[in-house]
């Protein structure tokens, strides 16, 4: 089964076609970066209409590098939810319209999901059931895949995804928007004893994440540092992007250490901090100690991109997941239970 697939939740236009949802025939990937980085951050209006201007072309290019026509889909994907609604927006109506000018049944996709499948790409023994931890820029989350299809969210984050802390660290220390890769190589070169940022916890929820504290407290100690005049030397940052990270790792490995205690599934990590080198390494430690098998995305299939979308609407297709064209799009939706 031929699926011709679209993401445009956030800054990324992506259109992909996959074959079965393991075989990717073409990924097209349109980043925004460049236009947001003016503003340090994602502004919405502007991913949607830059969104806008690349679906067409997108769609040609992803069709043209898959040596395929669209009489040779047999379906549509797209993401509807979670995201930047207005962004979100452009590539529903835009699979709709195609969808329904092409006679092609249409598949709504939840993006965490998403990034799960992202694994399916590269690992073709990879089947549930097993636990799959999603960092990204939005969302940070344990949860427990029971089918292609069953989501069960264990923990979650209370307030801020872990790639929203690390790209304002990031910007606190002068990188340019979005730093997480900029501060995870930092990271690598620096002291991560030097500044005891601390490991959060929740209250009777040992597999919630919080990260607002974490982000609160490297901005309050860069401006500190400015206050007293202390120059934000490289050595600085490398310092404070290591103390950073190491907390930030910690406060994920402490969570999957709970888990790998009482469940020995296989761990999948997901999303677009999932290309960190510092997360890499500590999980792959605590995977190690416990036995348990860890699955680690390839870089190209780490940040937003469209393949991923194929490759889980293949099982929901399967899963009899087709939508009407009064489909809608969501900007919250818990990956365990598609919103209607
Ligand atoms: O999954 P994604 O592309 O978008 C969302 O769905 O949110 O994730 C984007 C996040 C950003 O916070 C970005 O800084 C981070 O992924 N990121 C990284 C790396 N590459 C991207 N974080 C750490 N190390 C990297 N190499
Ligand atoms: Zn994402």
């Amino acid at each position: 089964m031929l699926i011709l697939a679209i993401e445009s939740s956030c800054d990324e236009t992506s259109v992909a076609v996959v074959r079965d949802g393991r075989e990717v025939l073409s990924n097209v990937v349109a980043s925004q970066i460049e236009i947001h980085k003016l503003y340090g951050g994602v502004v919405p209006e502007i991913a949607s209409r830059a969104h806008t201007e690349a679906l067409s072309g997108c769609t040609s290019e992803a069709l043209e590098k898959a040596e395929v026509t669209l009489d040779d889909i047999d379906a549509i994907a797209v993401t509807n939810c979670p995201g930047l609604i207005g962004a979100l927006l452009t590539g529903l109506s835009f699979a709709k319209g195609l969808a329904y000018s092409a006679k092609k049944p249409l598949i709504p996709v939840h993006h965490i999901r998403g990034h799960v499948a992202a694994n399916y790409l590269a690992f073709p023994e990879l089947k549930p059931p097993f636990n799959a931890l999603v960092v990204s820029g939005g969302h940070t989350s344990i949860l427990g895949v029971d089918s292609y299809t069953d989501y069960r969210t264990i923990g979650y984050t209370r307030d801020d995804a872990a790639g929203e802390a690390l790209d304002k660290a990031a910007r606190v220390l002068g990188m340019p928007y979005p730093g997480g890769a900029a501060m995870d190589k930092m990271a690598l070169e620096g002291d991560k004893t030097k500044i005891k940022f601390s490991v959060s916890h929740v209250d009777g929820a040992p597999y919630d994440f919080s990260f607002s504290g974490l982000k609160t407290s490297v901005i309050n100690h860069v401006h500190t540092l400015e206050m007293k005049n202390i120059e934000l030397s490289d050595d600085v940052k490398k310092d404070i992007a290591a103390s950073f990270m190491s907390a930030l790792v910690k406060t994920v490995t402490t969570r999957i250490e709970v888990l790998l205690e009482n469940e020995k599934r296989p761990l999948v990590l997901a999303g677009g901090v999932a290309a960190s080198k510092n997360l890499r390494m500590g999980l792959e430690e605590i995977c190690k100690k416990y036995g348990v098998e860890l699955y680690l995305p390839p870089l190209k299939y780490c940040g937003d991109n469209a393949a991923m979308i194929g490759a889980q609407a293949y099982y929901e297709y399967q899963n009899g997941n087709v939508a009407d064209l009064d489909l809608n799009a969501f900007a919250t939706a818990a990956a365990d239970k598609l919103p209607k």
